[in-house]
């Protein structure tokens, strides 16, 4: 496979997880995702979540305008029930991603369990598609939610690589090569079924490249770690940053 541009996703949801530490209309997302998109990303991507604990639905609004406003995609994260179906089906972003949510956990923990739930998932793929969205589900890279997601009619999955990424950052070499090769056989088998693939969670410097070196990934969605960064360097450089080390992964000159 040639190497090709691989698109980056910036996720600005923790821009709004520091405005909400205080209230009030600082940092504002919508202006990171402006910065995002003159930095280089590809497209922002923004997780609604059911407790509205980051992004909240104004800023969906200044989001879906913003992105309208710059012709950029709009990759919207919910959870599979019909509160989000009918707010995608107002937005009608770019792209849907289909993530597990539980109100517990502090991020989206692990893949959607397409296989267990491959009846509930189905229509409400099919209601975006008809709505123009294109579906991603984010699932683990195992064959049996990959061959599921396929039978939903979606046209991307989301590879999962925080246990990739927990595993390099633990020092655990061996199951960080094992994670790897999952990840590597999972985007062969997508791709054979025709599936678009991304991959996403958890990815920093140090683990970016061995991901985008998988030539079946198309897109990445990075958040935590560059709005961290932002802190230090701001976002414009750390987006920068990433976009040098995805495209040295993938073969590419470095944009001048
Ligand atoms: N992709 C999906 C589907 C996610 O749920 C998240 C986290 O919201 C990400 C990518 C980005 O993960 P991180 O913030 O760890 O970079």
């Amino acid at each position: 496979m040639t190497p090709s541009h691989l698109r980056l996703g910036v996720n600005i949801d923790h821009v709004a997880t520091v405005r909400n530490a205080r209230g009030g209309l600082s940092p504002d997302p919508v202006r990171a995702a402006r910065e995002a998109l003159a930095a280089g990303a590809d497209g922002i991507t923004a997780h609604l979540r059911e407790d509205r604990r980051h992004i909240s639905d104004a800023d969906l609004e200044g989001l879906s305008a913003l992105l309208r406003e710059q012709a950029q995609p709009l990759n919207l994260e919910m959870a599979v029930t019909q509160e989000m179906l009918d707010i995608a089906l107002v937005h009608r972003p770019h792209a849907v991603c289909l993530v597990p949510e539980k109100r517990e956990e502090r991020t989206t923990e692990g893949g959607l369990d397409v296989a267990g739930g491959h009846n509930w998932i189905t229509p409400v793929v099919a209601r975006l598609n008809d709505a123009g969205s294109r579906v991603s589900l984010f699932i683990g890279a195992d064959p049996a939610q990959i061959d599921a997601a396929h039978r939903t009619g979606a046209a991307v999955v989301e590879l999962h690589t925080g246990a990739y990424c927990d595993a390099v950052r633990e020092g655990h070499a061996d199951r960080a090569e094992v994670e790897l090769r999952a990840l590597q056989a999972g985007a062969t088998r997508a791709t054979a079924l025709g599936l678009e693939v991304h991959a996403g969670h958890g990815i920093d410097y140090d683990t970016v490249a061995a991901v985008a070196a998988i030539p079946e990934v198309m897109e990445l969605n990075i958040g935590h770690f560059l709005i961290g960064e932002a802190i230090f360097v701001g976002l414009g450089p750390a987006i920068a940053r990433m976009r040098g080390l995805m495209d040295a992964a993938r073969g590419l000159e470095p944009a001048s």
